[in-house]
């Protein structure tokens, strides 16, 4: 007990005393030395010949939907008064979910700027205000949920602050054709994907959980982690004496260990809807007809986002892109399954014919 306590405090007086900040090759020689000689505190600000940066994001998380423009609002000051003004350069960088290195959004110099990979052509620093570096995105993609880091470097010192980004959307378990547990971390990455979704982090299905989701199959997470959410205590699903919560396998081998998978998707740029046609259908004969009203057979992740969303309500069954055979109902009646609303599935029938849910751009 005595030796976890000494640790413990080895430990914090480490973390006070020499904290490294993270490096990500951005910093100028001389703020290293700095730092190292005692100047940081780790805190997020570093007194420095009597001026002190300051960077400020919001606290609680923005907001939003897919295909959003977005704005995350970062500001610096100065909490004593420069007698000259320094040059800044501006970095914003996106956590990853492992806390491995970040990603690079952007980079700018004095009305320069740069962004990188997936950013390319899509974010843009917005100075409107005084000492004002926010970050823009267009266009928002369901990958670029998550939280960054907006810094600023003013050759003497380096602050930065976190600024969370959610979407509103909605998460889905999802096994595939071939039935249960037969998924591999990458290979549910993939089936997300096709299903105009991407695999959920674990604050997303979270979420989910709290807004009522139980299902007693485990499922992939963005973080390598196999989970399962239970509102409903019970026997076969982790036990009745185990409270409601997010029942976890911990992480898993990503090739050789099997689940199904969490998908996540938001608003999707068009519209789904039950195709009108006079006769039903084969799956073949499904995705022509909603290609003949100008359309495409609808995603399962499509569905959901429009069932959650949008209310799409419908009481009779069609086929999807991935050969399923599901229903949205969002005001729950007779002879339209159970009393909760819910995407109703009706599995992956080999033959049969049915109606069909079609995807138009808008
Ligand atoms: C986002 O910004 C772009 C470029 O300014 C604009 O063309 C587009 O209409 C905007 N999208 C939305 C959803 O506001």
């Amino acid at each position: 007990m005595l030796l976890l306590a000494l640790v413990v405090m080895l430990l914090q007086l480490g973390r006070g005393s020499c904290t490294l900040p993270f490096y990500n090759g951005f910093y100028y020689d001389h703020v290293m030395n700095d730092k190292a000689n005692g100047n940081g505190n780790g805190n997020g600000n570093v007194q420095f010949n009597g001026a002190k940066l300051v960077v400020e994001t919001p606290d609680t998380p923005i907001f939003t939907l897919r295909g959003a423009n977005v704005t995350l609002p970062c500001h610096y000051r100065y909490e004593t008064k420069l007698e000259t003004p320094r040059r800044i350069r501006v970095k914003w960088s996106k956590l990853r979910d492992d806390n491995t290195k970040d990603y690079d959004v952007l980079v700018a110099v004095g009305m320069k700027h740069r962004s990188f990979g997936d950013f390319k052509g899509r974010a843009y620093l917005r100075q409107e205000g005084k000492q004002e570096v926010s970050l823009v995105v267009n266009d928002l993609r369901l990958q670029d949920y998550g939280k960054y880091r907006c810094e600023v470097i003013d050759g003497l010192e380096d602050e930065s602050s976190i600024v969370e980004l959610e979407l509103r959307g909605i998460v889905f378990p999802y096994q595939p054709p071939h039935g249960r547990y037969k998924l591999n971390f990458h290979e549910a990455k993939k089936v997300c994907e096709e299903q105009d979704a991407v695999i959920a982090s674990f604050e997303q299905l979270f979420k989910s959980w709290e807004e009522g989701l139980d299902w007693c199959n485990a499922g992939w997470l963005q973080d390598g982690t196999v989970q399962y959410p239970i509102t409903l205590p019970r026997e076969p699903c982790g036990g009745r004496t185990l409270a409601p919560g997010l029942r976890s396998y911990g992480m898993r081998h990503k090739t050789l260990h099997r689940f199904d998978v969490f998908c996540f998707s938001s608003a999707p740029k068009g519209k789904v809807y039950y195709l009108t046609h006079p006769a039903k259908l084969t799956l073949e004969e499904a995705k022509q007809a909603c290609q003949d009203d100008g359309a495409e057979i609808a995603k399962v992740g499509q569905l959901y986002v429009a069932w959650k969303l949008f209310n799409l309500d419908h009481c009779e069954s069609g086929w999807l892109a991935d050969g399923s055979i599901r229903y949205p109902i969002a005001f729950p009646r007779s002879n339209c399954g159970p009393l909760e609303p819910g995407i109703r599935s009706l599995g992956f029938p080999k033959k049969g014919k049915f109606g069909v849910f079609c995807y138009k751009l808008s």
